[in-house]
């Protein structure tokens, strides 16, 4: 084979072919609204309910606020390259599908690869998050799980966070089943979401004091027995010596609370269900992101007001701020809110993931065997279990800061191949008509991709290594298995005959009877 076959790619009109085949059509029924609060469904989740509280405590204080918004304009930019992607090839599939059709296989394989990472370890972070906030809840009715079930963070020596394995175990059975979240059910769960996140806002106003943002900044604070693996990457780059909080922790924060922006992307991968998705999916992208920033710009300037930053607790730290005020009944609430809304962030990236893993399938860069569907439920059922096996472990076994900060790595460098698509789809097909054009072009992917970069070494240099591993094994099971496999290389373009999933990470639900 040459070298060119690497970079074959998936022509554009056979991919929306493909959807249009009648077994994988799914609806097209989605307004720039109902993708607006899909959005904000998947948008919000751990990381403003539970990242906010440990990156406070060790790496910005006050200034998590300033991070957020570092992290919101670097996804602001990526999401205007998204935009145009999504607009320009509406399949389903995300970054994989557009790169597929733009820069050929191997990178097509990489972001895919890269995609299951995002997703599998992503649902692991929310179910853990989720679990500290049910234990939350419980410790308001007086009960306690032993440190030990309570998740490695909390525990010394040996901890497994049984309730985040638990969840994770449910919602594969969910999918299995492919019971699916009506629209109404995600309206519900978004409206709730929000109300929780207003009722911080607007009720811990009232018990913000001033000196708790004094410094709002804090100096920064050299780290003990420095220079480990576990310092940002920038810093050990130049030998600065390893420090946390000063301007520098607000960069480290903002690589980690990026998690909190994670699934604009997944938006995107509604296109296929849009009716106009090149006005809509723009609209959608930016609008969702636009809400969120503002309610975590908020949220995190009463809380770090609320509680010293020092202080806050890095397992629910939005309940427990209401606790050290002496208002259980607000913590409650919240509690309770919280573990209704990460459900489902935790369910949608749960099925994301299984959707991508059965896409490659599909296209027979992962054994057809992961694309059978199941005979009476129709869903992808043994990629289903056999990831939601493997996250319910991870989900038990790791500490969720660590986790996150692999899940933002592997999102940031999908970020970075979908800027630099953008140009080249520009120069080798300048043909395809796009309803949404990005601003600037080049200029402004290269800053993207620049801004995301520079995140990426904000994070420390063991998550790089981790990264490293991971992608390396991707590398090579496409050269042993995918390269030969592959459809498209055996000529068989029109994946016919596969029958579709039921199902899909839209928020329509959208399953196809
Ligand atoms: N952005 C989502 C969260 O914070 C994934 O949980």
């Amino acid at each position: 084979m040459s070298n060119s076959s690497l970079f074959r790619t998936k022509k554009i009109e056979q991919s929306i072919r493909d959807t249009e085949e009648p077994e994988h059509a799914l609806k097209k029924s989605l307004s720039a609204l109902d993708l607006t609060v899909f959005g904000v469904g998947v948008i919000i989740g751990t990381g403003i309910f539970v990242l906010t509280g440990t990156v406070a405590k060790n790496n910005a204080g006050p200034s998590v606020a300033l991070a957020f918004v570092v992290a919101g304009v670097v996804c602001a930019l990526a999401a205007l390259c998204y935009a145009e992607f999504a607009s320009t090839v509406p399949v389903a599939g995300s970054a994989y599908t557009f790169s597929y059709a733009s820069l050929g296989e191997l990178p097509a394989w990489i972001i895919g690869w890269d995609l299951v990472l995002e997703f599998a370890l992503g649902t692991a972070v929310v179910a853990v998050g989720w679990s500290g906030y049910i234990r939350s809840l419980m410790d308001n009715a007086g009960w306690q799980m032993p440190a030990s079930l309570g998740g490695r963070d909390g525990a010394e020596g040996f901890g497994f966070d049984i309730l985040a394995a638990v969840l994770v175990l449910v919602l594969t059975g969910i999918l299995v089943l492919g019971m699916k979240l009506s629209a109404r059910v995600t309206s519900v769960v978004v409206a709730i979401k929000v109300t929780v996140v207003l009722i911080v806002i607007i009720a811990g106003a009232f018990f913000i004091k001033g000196s708790n943002y004094d410094p709002f900044v804090p100096k920064a604070q050299p780290v003990e027995a420095g220079g480990g693996l576990d310092s940002p990457l920038i810093q050990l780059m130049f030998g600065w010596a390893p420090a946390n909080f000063g301007v520098m922790g607000i960069f480290t924060a903002a690589s980690v609370v990026f998690f909190a922006f994670i699934g604009f992307d997944i938006v995107a991968t509604a296109a296929e269900e849009t009716k106009n998705p090149q006005r809509d999916m723009p609209r959608g992208i930016l609008g969702s992101l636009f809400i969120c920033t503002a309610l975590y710009v908020a949220v995190s300037i009463v809380v770090t007001g609320m509680q010293h930053y020092s202080e806050l607790s890095i397992d629910a730290p939005l309940a427990d701020a209401f606790k050290s005020t002496g208002h259980p009944f607000f913590a409650g609430v919240i509690s309770f809110g919280a573990a209704v809304g990460l459900t489902t962030v935790c369910m949608i990236l749960l099925l994301g993931q299984t959707r991508v893993f059965f896409a490659m399938s599909r296209d027979g860069l992962l054994p057809r065997f992961f694309s059978r569907v199941h005979p009476k439920f129709r869903t992808p059922y043994r990629p289903t279990i056999l990831l939601g096996v493997i996250i319910a472990i991870v989900a038990g076994f790791t500490s969720l800061s660590e986790l996150a900060e692999l899940v933002n790595i592997g999102t940031l460098f999908a970020f970075v191949i979908v800027a630099l698509s953008v140009i080249i789809l520009r120069r080798t097909r300048p043909d395809l008509p796009r309803a949404f054009r990005t601003p600037l072009v080049p200029l402004l992917p290269i800053v993207s991709v620049g801004a995301s970069l520079w995140l990426m070494l904000n994070l420390p240099a063991e998550t790089w290594v981790r990264f490293g591993v991971w992608m390396a094994i991707g590398v090579v099971v496409y050269f042993l298995y995918s390269r030969s496999h592959s459809r498209l290389g055996r000529g068989e373009e029109a994946p016919a005959g596969t029958p579709g999933p039921s199902g899909s990470t839209g928020p329509s639900g959208g399953n196809t009877p």
